[in-house]
């Protein structure tokens, strides 16, 4: 916004003269203010939206969609396979392809399937080591020359599904076990119950990961879960639980009536709320 730092500018300069009016400073914030809806109206391209781009990062898939600024779709929901392996480069060569069919978009959400702190990758078990400590939000937002903020992907699946009262968990089914865990609204960052001790000695994410379902088969599966969420609420002795991601189609059992399954959709719609201040 070159003209706005020029308005702001001229407004210390103008501040450092003895002889400065109020009318003068009143006219001064009137033209940082046009320039402002200026710029707004150009982030918007004039429809009163400000188009966020928000893209799930998968163990199996990379998931892209475009939302508005009340975190509606205003596209259709666009996936590629994780490339193999699933480094760093090869991850957002993948979401530049994706974001190119995607139409105008003025910012990125990112749903991360690891610890996420300020843009920076922390964790990433399911993707590839090259992960820990590369700094997503920079490297991105430089290729796609867009502002870009990052979270764990169970956050943003989270932050799309509740209701925003009292304490409410969410866990996600897919390649990995994801968990996110909300106060009133209000996000515990980066819970990674999947890699906690669950029973035999493994840990959630091995007994309900992907690989133990193709491995165990549905029905197995299906009765490790009804331990899990048991095991779960006398843990965190939640309000609601939510349960998110792409196997939660294999669900057979009857689920107690506090816990929700949500569409694997939410782990996109949930990025609008990465750019709530
Ligand atoms: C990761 C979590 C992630 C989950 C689902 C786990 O292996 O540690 O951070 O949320 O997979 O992708």
């Amino acid at each position: 916004m070159p003209k706005r730092v020029l308005i702001v500018l001229n407004k210390s300069y103008c501040s450092s003269r003895e002889a400065h009016t109020a009318a003068t400073d009143a006219a001064v914030e009137n033209s940082i203010s046009s320039i402002e809806q200026e710029y707004k109206y150009s982030m918007t391209q004039g429809d009163g939206s400000i188009r966020t781009l928000t893209v799930d990062i998968g163990g199996s898939g990379i998931k892209v969609m475009v939302l508005d600024e009340a975190g509606n779709s205003l596209t259709e929901r666009s996936r590629k396979e994780t490339p193999q392996p699933p480094k760093p480069d090869a991850v957002i060569d993948v979401i530049t392809q994706l974001a190119a069919g995607q139409g105008e978009f003025h910012r990125v959400s990112v749903g991360f399937p690891g610890v996420v702190r300020g843009g920076i990758t922390a964790t990433a078990v399911n993707l590839d080591p090259d992960w820990i400590g590369f700094d997503l939000a920079t490297v991105l937002s430089n290729r796609l020359g867009k502002p870009v903020r990052v979270a764990n992907d169970a956050d943003v699946q989270g932050l799309g599904a509740i209701a925003g009262k009292g304490v409410e968990l969410v866990i996600t089914l897919g390649t990995g076990f994801g968990s996110a865990l909300f106060v009133e609204g209000k996000l515990v960052p980066n819970l990674e119950m999947g890699h906690h001790e669950f029973r035999k000695g493994e840990t959630y994410e091995e007994q309900l990961g992907r690989a133990a379902l193709d491995k165990g088969g549905q029905k197995k599966w299906n009765s490790r879960l009804e331990k899990a969420i048991a095991s779960l609420e006398h843990l965190f002795n939640y309000d609601y639980l939510y349960i998110g991601g792409g196997e939660t189609k294999k669900i057979t059992l009857q689920l107690p009536p506090n816990v929700k399954i949500v569409p694997n959709v939410s782990g996109l719609l949930g990025g609008i709320a990465l750019w709530r201040d």
